[in-house]
């Protein structure tokens, strides 16, 4: 890449995504900047935090990539944690699956990888599961992190520590470019100013807005509407995994339930009486006596998605932009494999060769002409 090594790196975008890879910049001695719109609508923020690519039934190269994020993830966030002074909340806690049926069970993509559970069993992992459930998977693999407490806040307090610069309330408005090259960014900033920075890097990395940035990408938003439930401490200890439906306790009892999956709402804001709805059905067909439990948050958040419901990572036909972005529901997963592979193609560090390969199927050129 062409540009100095004094001349920062921009992040577009101050969501989990951009957090993490300004932390893994700046450790290692870049100079970064993140213009961050609003925190608080970020895909990394909204999320239930669950590191499960064997219950989402993955296949293929994504699974590959994600399998890859979750043996990271550990050592990761340890680094985070000492970095921050945070606890992130990471929780190898298992997920079960249920399903009606042995067959069902043993058609489920990632059936190899978990373990089975006749409906003795699943009583066992899951006391008060509904009826209907006769055979299950429990992925002792997958668990959680408290992405929407805590992650976030520790990467952007060791972001801080690390010298990282923060627009918050900052719009991008136009990428300035030649048909080849970066040559800034033109952005609203928390006073309203439009102001242009010469940078000639950016990783891209706005979730579901990324389009309205970077017109070339196909990417749009799938809207997901979540509540939180307080249950007695303990009640659930590992996550419930439906279809349509999952429930996450978190350490001090709150559970967190989502989500609905809605395409065609755009990026219409706010909750609805049909989503709310078909997350209490949800409830009740998994673990019928958590709708008795108090009721705590309900919130909304919008997941980028592409059309094979795969990131978009690596570069774009713009030199000195980067994408990071389209991690539909696995996000907070892969924002571990994000960040270093992304650093280590824009510091031009070294990717072994099967990574290498892996990432290139993830890259803009699966979609077009790069
Ligand atoms: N990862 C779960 C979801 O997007 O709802």
């Amino acid at each position: 890449m062409a540009s100095s090594t004094l001349e920062p790196l921009t992040i577009l975008g101050g969501g989990l995504m951009g957090l993490a890879i300004a932390y893994e910049l700046a450790k290692q001695g870049r100079k970064v900047e993140i213009l961050s719109r609003r925190r608080s609508e970020a895909a990394g923020f909204v999320a239930a935090g669950m590191l499960a690519p064997h219950a989402e039934g993955l296949e293929g190269n994504l699974l590959k990539l994600c399998q890859l994020s979750l043996d990271r993830i550990p050592k990761w966030i340890e680094q985070i944690e000492a970095d921050s002074g945070i606890q992130c909340g990471l929780k190898n806690c298992g997920i079960v699956v249920p399903f009606a049926s042995n067959l069902e069970r043993d058609l489920y993509p990632t059936a190899p990888f978990g373990i089975n559970l006749t409906r003795k069993e699943l009583d066992h992992e899951i006391p008060g599961l509904a009826s209907g459930w006769e055979a299950g998977l429990l992925f002792k693999q997958d668990g959680q992190i408290d992405n929407r407490r805590r992650l976030m806040r520790a990467l952007e307090k060791a972001c801080v520590e690390l010298g990282v610069h923060f627009q918050e309330g900052a719009e991008v408005l136009e990428l300035i470019h030649n048909c080849q090259e970066l040559k800034g960014i033109k952005m609203r900033n928390a006073n309203g100013e439009i102001e242009t920075l010469y940078h000639r890097e950016a990783v891209l990395c706005s979730g579901a807005w990324s389009r309205q940035i970077f017109k070339s990408i196909p990417l749009f938003p799938v809207k997901g509407q979540m509540f939180s439930l307080q249950g007695p401490k303990g009640a659930l200890q590992r996550i419930l995994f439906g279809p349509g439906t999952y429930l996450v306790p978190r350490e001090d009892g709150l559970i967190v339930v989502g989500a609905t999956s809605e395409k065609e709402a755009g990026f219409n804001s706010g909750l609805t009486p049909s989503g709310q709805r078909k997350l209490k059905h949800g409830v009740k067909a998994l673990l019928p006596e958590a709708n008795n439990w108090p009721q705590m948050e309900q919130w909304w958040g919008f997941r980028p998605c592409t059309p094979d419901k795969k990131p978009l990572l690596g570069p774009s036909e713009l030199n000195g932009l980067w994408l990071a972005t389209g991690h539909y529901r696995n996000g907070v997963l892969l924002s571990a494999i994000t960040a270093e592979l992304l650093s280590k193609c824009i510091l031009e560090k070294q990717i072994n060769f099967y990574e290498k390969e892996l990432l290139n199927t993830f890259t803009l050129k699966r979609f077009i002409k790069l």
